[in-house]
């Protein structure tokens, strides 16, 4: 293909949160990535490869406050101080083209732009926000929308919150999002995540979008209102335009790679890219991405992996000790991309034990031993063909159609699962042939050549279509088969038979050394216990400031126990009538049937939030919560002097 012709591929990974360190779920989002994208450059294509960090918002400015630094001086250190996240992308051989953070000047100045045209065009108004917030997922969610009274994303509480806000009109672009997904049924992609979108989002028609705040400032500021920032979800999705150069001089490929080729995101970020994006796109008049892929999660004991959950597997410990193609292999070989991976240590290693070390490994260091023991390390011209080899040789020039028929649909699995199907026809033909027999009898020697050298053929085409997954072994393998250059391309991929005849191999270190797998465990172990004892406390979330207003919010009123029993069915559940001096009885559950008899609180005085949102449980309606002390796992219900009106609110 000529320079002028390449067709482009701009592919990209989220921005990901400098809030901590990556754990191996981020990486297996950017490995994958960088294997699509290292895949589509070999085949050829101009590729732009974008990924970054999403710097703004108030868990930023909080974790900044706890750790007595600024948000910038925070986020500078996670993303591009010793061990951040630069130097974990580099380790792990990431290829991007260009790195983009939300705090650059340029993408500042861009979403200013973006957020004003927005507005000018009628798409973005002035209203007040009444919602229930999540801090961790700077997410406002509606009622109905949470899942157990608590955040559909995370799992964790949700506030009540109101300001005065910048508002999207989302709803209006119900009809043409839900266009979309019928027009292009493969926008979204897996399958079943369009569904979910339908269902969930798109059928019940969407709602307004607040886009700034006003409650904290670690955000871009509103240039035509100060004291309001744009919402972190308006500013981290833009990224994938601004670094391009959309509304900056920074950049210049707006025209040459936007639309989007496709956006690579995790499941719980697909209403953002696949509803909240295109409607922004719209409202500006661009292009929208021509896909967005929804990959599934790894989880580690059937939970998401998660900082404050103490249950992440840290990316650098693995690479260190397995290689970083052993690990970057495992992501994409173990789980399919769309579905959620169990990920286990046991795991990890037999799949570098089996595939690298056995089936791969084994192949290249037999074959190349043998050309060097039997030829001296350089095989002759003079070759016999023989049994076994029509098959073989049918086996590894279909290879590459069947490999780029899964990874075109993004099956990293299937791709590599294609290329160890022919390595193990690799190893079976070594079997077949008995080259050690054919060594015995000197008429047997161009039989033997010719054997070696179709072994050398297969490595070199299995090796090449496994450059995008394990690139720096890959360059291993070709010294050590004697293949360069020409020889090591898609358009090479193709052919069998194009090494020549007399090939010099150079024999190497092994590419996978098998690892002890019981040792190895005992070995983990270890490390965890040692990496465990002094923090077996899992970190505390750092509990939001809130201001006099917030505080005034909360109605806590004093109010007399007239009954209280257990709920039947529930180990936790007490029901409380109470009198809480407005003349209608008050009905309350609360969870505390562990630490109290009923009997024990009765004719007691207590304090009770009231104006809490009313909400069901175990059948029965709960109109507040009583408050009580909790620590150590102890928990005490306040009571107070009994000579403390009943109505009587606290101040
Ligand atoms: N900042 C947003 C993305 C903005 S994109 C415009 C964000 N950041 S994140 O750091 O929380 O997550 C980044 C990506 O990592 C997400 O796609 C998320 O799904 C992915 N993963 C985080 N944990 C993961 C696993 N345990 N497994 C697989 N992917 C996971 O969301």
């Amino acid at each position: 293909m000529c320079k002028e012709c390449k067709k482009t591929f701009y592919i990209s990974t989220p921005i990901y949160y400098p809030s901590d360190k990556l754990h191996i779920g981020h990486t297996y989002c950017t490995v994958a990535t960088d294997s699509m994208a290292r895949y589509m450059r070999m085949r050829g294509y101009d590729v732009m490869f974008l990924t970054g960090t999403d710097e703004h918002g108030q868990k930023i400015e909080e974790k900044a406050k706890a750790a007595g630094v600024t948000p910038q001086q925070f986020v500078d250190n996670i993303v591009a101080g010793k061990g951040g996240i630069l130097d974990l992308w580099k380790l792990m051989n990431i290829s991007n083209d260009r790195f983009i953070r939300t705090t650059d000047d340029y993408h500042v100045k861009s979403i200013q732009y973006i957020f004003k045209k927005m507005y000018e065009n009628g798409d973005i108004y002035k209203g007040a926000y009444k919602g229930l917030y999540c801090t961790p997922c700077e997410s406002f969610w509606t009622e109905t929308q949470l899942v157990d009274g608590k955040c559909p994303d995370c799992g964790r509480e949700v506030y009540p919150a109101e300001e005065e806000a910048y508002f999207f009109r989302l709803s209006k672009y119900t009809d043409r999002i839900i266009k979309l997904f019928e027009e292009h049924p493969d926008f979204l992609e897996p399958q079943s995540r369009m569904n979910e979108m339908m269902n969930n989002f798109l059928k019940p028609g969407l709602e307004d979008l607040c886009v700034s705040r006003t409650s904290f400032t670690w955000g871009v500021p509103v240039d035509f209102d100060p004291g309001h920032v744009v919402y972190v979800w308006v500013d981290a999705l833009s990224n994938y335009i601004t670094a391009l150069g959309y509304g900056n001089d920074k950049y210049h490929d707006y025209e040459k790679y936007w639309p989007c080729d496709v956006h690579f995101v995790g499941k719980e970020i697909v209403r953002f890219h696949s509803i909240i994006w295109p409607a922004m796109l719209m409202s500006l008049g661009e292009p929208l991405p021509k896909k967005v892929y929804g990959h599934g999660w790894l989880l580690l004991d059937g939970g998401k992996m998660s900082k404050s959950k103490g249950n992440v597997v840290d990316p650098v410990v693995l690479a260190e000790r397995y290689g970083v193609d052993a690990l970057r292999f495992f992501l994409m070989r173990e789980f399919p991309f769309g579905s959620d991976g169990m990920f286990s240590n046991e795991l990890l290693i037999s799949r570098i034990n089996t595939d690298l070390a056995n089936s791969l490994g084994n192949l290249v260091s037999r074959t190349v031993a043998m050309v060097e023991k039997y030829f001296g390390g350089t095989l002759p011209k003079d070759t016999r063909a023989g049994d076994f080899d029509d098959d073989l040789i049918k086996d590894v020039s279909g290879l590459r159609d069947a490999y780029q028929a899964q990874m075109d649909k993004y099956a990293f699995q299937s791709a590599i699962s294609e290329v160890f199907r022919v390595l193990g026809r690799g190893n079976k033909y070594i079997d077949e042939t008995t080259p050690w027999i054919l060594a015995k009898n000197e008429d047997d020697k161009p039989r033997l050549a010719r054997v070696l050298y179709n072994l050398l053929e297969t490595i070199r085409v299995c090796t090449i279509l496994l450059t995008p997954f394990i690139p720096d072994s890959c360059t291993k393998i070709f010294e050590q088969i004697g293949a360069a250059g020409d020889l090591i391309t898609w358009d090479a991929a193709e052919k069998f038979g194009l090494l020549p005849a007399d090939v010099t191999v150079k024999k190497g270190e092994a590419v996978f050394p098998r690892i002890d797998m019981a040792k190895e465990l005992a070995l983990l172990e270890e490390m965890n216990k040692a990496k465990a004892a002094p923090q077996s406390e899992p970190e505390p979330e750092p509990v939001p400031e809130i201001t006099i207003d917030d505080f005034a919010k909360v109605e806590m009123t004093v109010c007399k126990v007239l009954t209280c029993e257990n709920v039947k069915k529930s180990k936790k559940l007490l029901k409380f009538t109470l009198d809480d001096g407005s003349g209608t009885e008050r009905q309350i559950l609360s969870g505390i049937a562990e630490y109290y008899k009923p009997e024990e609180l009765v004719g007691k005085t207590i304090v009770a939030c009231t104006n809490l949102a009313p909400r069901k449980m175990m059948g029965h309606e709960s109109n507040g919560m009583i408050l009580s002390a909790e620590k150590d796992g102890k928990l005490n219900v306040v009571i107070l002097d009994d000579a403390v009106p009943a109505g009587a609110k606290l101040c």
